[in-house]
């Protein structure tokens, strides 16, 4: 396992006696990209901050490469910085803002011009050298500025929010070029973004953040399919919920009596109070009259369409159970918009129903 490129060690940050980030622990490893995701708020900005050095800690500690940096200066810390509002100088050029950096530390013109012209080519901006910011897109001028903070190599990227002023489109486009740049150029990221399926597409590691406080650190597929909580289950995704109380070993019954088997009801003991997850993407549908796949891992029930959309590439579909739930999962069956009344067949399995605790 790689070494830790940042650690975080009891950091917290006080305003005024308000604790608006409670002391955190939080190592990311060199070459990693980590996400800090949560609601407006949280204190995502605050910890990005404290990194950069912007902003002292009330408490605790920031290693940088094995080093106390707490008492460093932002500037010789030596990390990169890229933010929602681009940060342009207006009165530059794309070539002199890009080479703004190398500049200030005094690098040699050809050295500068050799260097300028390979980040632009990285983010795709040849041939925009002369321009203005104002004659650029938003997404080019997004552009410029991750070029501007990856043409002096920082060993650390620091990224708060930087797609969050564009559209659908070019905010794919541009999390693909990010995830690109990251993996040919191996550098560190701590990232910044309120959007679940951004902090999903990109990170290797999702730190979900509320009230100033982590929820949960893990990988993508950690917090989607193993959340520890209610709010972390519900921030990244539709989830389908079922109130009910554990009533033997990996048992649960729900309010409205469906006896399901779940993963495993460890910790729990029979009478407490528990929700039960499951994801859309983990129940299957078939129609009533078709043979029924049920097995001793499955739950298994009937009920009838009650709506269905579209949902992108998909169908998301709810169906009424027999028992009175209503469960929303997705399928790839166009003819599902047809069947709004049709009796169905729902099943998932026992690992795929996830106990949460009360
Ligand atoms: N200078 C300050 N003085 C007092 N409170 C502050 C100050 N800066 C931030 N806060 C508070 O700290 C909390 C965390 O703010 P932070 O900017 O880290 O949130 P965030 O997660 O980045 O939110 P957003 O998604 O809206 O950018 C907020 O409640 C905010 O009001
Ligand atoms: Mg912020």
């Amino acid at each position: 396992m790689k070494a830790n490129m940042i650690a975080l060690e009891g950091v917290g940050k006080q305003y005024g006696g308000v604790q608006v980030l409670h002391p955190i622990d939080l190592a990311v490893r060199e070459g990693e990209f980590v996400t800090l995701l949560g609601p407006s708020g949280s204190g995502k900005t605050t910890i990005l901050s404290i990194i950069a050095g912007a902003i002292a800690p009330t408490q605790g500690r920031i290693i940088l490469n094995g080093r106390d940096v707490s008492a460093v200066p932002p500037r010789e810390r030596g990390l990169g910085m890229v933010f929602q509002n681009y940060a342009l100088l207006p009165h530059l050029s794309v070539f002199d803002n890009v080479a703004f950096p190398l500049q200030v530390r005094g690098l040699a013109k050809g050295e500068i011009a050799s260097r300028v012209a390979n980040a632009l080519e990285r983010v795709g901006l040849v041939g925009y050298e002369k321009r203005k910011p104002r004659e650029l897109s938003g997404g080019q001028q997004q552009r410029v500025s991750i070029a501007r903070c990856i043409v002096y190599s920082p060993s650390v990227i620091l990224m708060d929010e930087p797609l969050g002023a564009l559209d659908k489109k070019l905010r794919e486009q541009l999390q693909a070029e990010i995830k690109r740049l990251h993996r040919d150029l191996g550098t560190t990221v701590v990232y910044v973004t309120h959007d679940q399926e951004e902090a999903l597409d990109l990170s290797d590691r999702v730190c979900l953040m509320n009230g100033g406080r982590i929820m949960q650190v893990g990988t993508p597929n950690d917090l989607y399919f193993e959340p520890v909580s209610e709010f972390v289950a519900d921030f990244l995704g539709e989830s389908n919920l079922l109130e009910g109380a554990v009533t033997a070993v990996n048992t649960v019954t729900t309010r409205d009596g469906m006896v399901l088997g779940v993963r495993s009801t460890e910790g729990c003991c029979v009478g407490s109070p528990v929700k039960v997850l499951i994801r859309p993407e983990k129940i299957g549908m078939t129609d009533a009259g078709a043979p029924a796949i049920a097995t001793q891992r499955h739950n298994v029930t009937s009920g009838k369409i009650a709506q269905a959309s579209f949902a992108g590439g998909t169908m998301r579909v709810d169906v009424l159970c027999e028992k009175g739930a209503r469960l929303r999962l997705k399928t790839v069956s166009s003819r599902a918009s047809e069947l709004v009344g049709a009796p169905v067949v729902v099943s998932w399995a026992t690992s795929d129903a996830m106990v949460l605790k009360n």
